[in-house]
Formats: C-alpha cells, sequence, structure tokens
C-alpha cells in the first residue's frame, strides 16, 4: 500500500482529538480550509469522512509558506517539495476512501482566492471552514471575516493556532500571532456565531446568523 509522507505533527498536535470529537455530531460535506501544507489536516478528514459519505473539499494556499516558513525562518521549508507531498498525499487519501472525494485546489493568497469564491456565488455554500493558513492577525482578520461569509448558518468555522506564537529576538509580537485577530472577529461577530467548548490551542465558532 503507498505511504503518505508527513515532516511534522502540527495537525495531530492540536487539531486531531479536537476533530475526532466534533465529527462525532457534526457530518460536514462541503469543507473549505484555508493552508493546506502537506495535506495532514485534509487527509485526516477523507480518511475518517469520506469512509462515511462523499465530500467535496475546497483547499486555499500559496504553496509559498508564511513568514515562518521562510528559509531562516522558524520553520525552514522547501515550499515546492511541499506541495508535491499535498499532491501525492491527497492522491493516495482519496484513492483508499470508501466514497467519492471532490478535492478542488485554490492556489493562491486567501484574500484573493476567498473573495473569488464569494464572487462565484459560494456565500454560505461550506458546513465548516477550517482556518490555518497565514498566522499574521492582519491576514487572520481578512480569513475570518470572508470565512464567516463562506459558512452556512449552523455552521462551524474553526481557527487553529488561537495562541500560537513565533519565538522572536525581540520577545512576543501580538501583531504576529493570530489571536488578537480571532478575539476582535469574535467579539464584532458576537450576535451572528456561538464560541463552542473545548477549543484549547484552537478556537470553533458556530454561526448562528447571516
Ligand atoms: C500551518 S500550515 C497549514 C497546516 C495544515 N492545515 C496541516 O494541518 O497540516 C500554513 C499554510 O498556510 C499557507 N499560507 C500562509 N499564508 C497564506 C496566505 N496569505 N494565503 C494562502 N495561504 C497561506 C502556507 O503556504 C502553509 O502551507
Amino acid at each position: 500500500m503507498e505511504k503518505m509522507e508527513f515532516t511534522n505533527n502540527w495537525f495531530a498536535q492540536n487539531a486531531r482529538d479536537i476533530w475526532d470529537g466534533l465529527f462525532k455530531t457534526e457530518k460536514p460535506r462541503k469543507i473549505l480550509e484555508i493552508g493546506s501544507y502537506e495535506g495532514a489536516s485534509v487527509c485526516h478528514l477523507i480518511k475518517t469522512l469520506g469512509n462515511e459519505y462523499p465530500l467535496e473539499i475546497h483547499c486555499v494556499d500559496t504553496w509559498e509558506g508564511g513568514i515562518e516558513h521562510k528559509k531562516g525562518g522558524f520553520v525552514d521549508s522547501d515550499m515546492s517539495e511541499v506541495e508535491a507531498r499535498f499532491l501525492n498525499n491527497t492522491r493516495i487519501a482519496i484513492s483508499q476512501a470508501a466514497h467519492p472525494v471532490e478535492l478542488v485546489l485554490h492556489k493562491g493568497y486567501s484574500d484573493l482566492q476567498l473573495a473569488k469564491l464569494l464572487a462565484e456565488g459560494k456565500a454560505e455554500y461550506f458546513d465548516f471552514v477550517y482556518v490555518d493558513g497565514s498566522h499574521q492577525a492582519p491576514d487572520v482578520l481578512v480569513d475570518a471575516v470572508l470565512s464567516f461569509k463562506l459558512t452556512r448558518v449552523r455552521g462551524v468555522l474553526g481557527f487553529d493556532d488561537y495562541l500560537w506564537s513565533e519565538p522572536l529576538p525581540y520577545g512576543h509580537d501580538p501583531i504576529r500571532c493570530p489571536k488578537i485577530a480571532v478575539d476582535s472577529f469574535v467579539n464584532i461577530y458576537c450576535r451572528k456565531l456561538h464560541v463552542m467548548p473545548g477549543g484549547r490551542r484552537q478556537l470553533y465558532t458556530r454561526k448562528t446568523a447571516s
């Protein structure tokens, strides 16, 4: 059997247990992920939910890495190899799934790609949206607002790395972290969403109104 290849355990550390709990009751069929890297999170969705029913999964990524993935950065990755592993890993996962999986790739910066999805008529289309792209607060804020529009009412919008911060020589920089953006979004949209319990290093919301 062909083997998938992953070079880190970010997904297993942060999200896997939460998703396994969440998807006992939530049964998303139309899924959007912002930030896919080698496909660990998407392959988990395919291996679990793709064995229960057909899926449509959209992945948005530049496959250029965030600031922390650049040469000499916090995580030094060759992003063309990362993209090749994403393509191979998802191909293997789809070939092994019991049900058909439609995987749609949107390669580019998330602000433009999410706006394009909205322009194509996908407002309130997705059952589950997972934001795990840029970790810079201004980018996360844009991802949050556009993702909210793309999530259906009663759907779930989740954020990875809510408490993430970069080890910088000058200490903690809140503008280079997701938290300030996620907090601002959740506060401003408080009449249109609920914060779901049990996220720990992640934060999940349920959209309650358009
Ligand atoms: C932390 S990784 C995603 C990890 C993946 N969800 C997993 O669980 O294995 C973040 C990804 O976001 C992408 N990214 C960073 N900034 C982006 C942006 N502004 N637009 C689109 N993708 C971006 C990077 O290329 C990288 O692949």
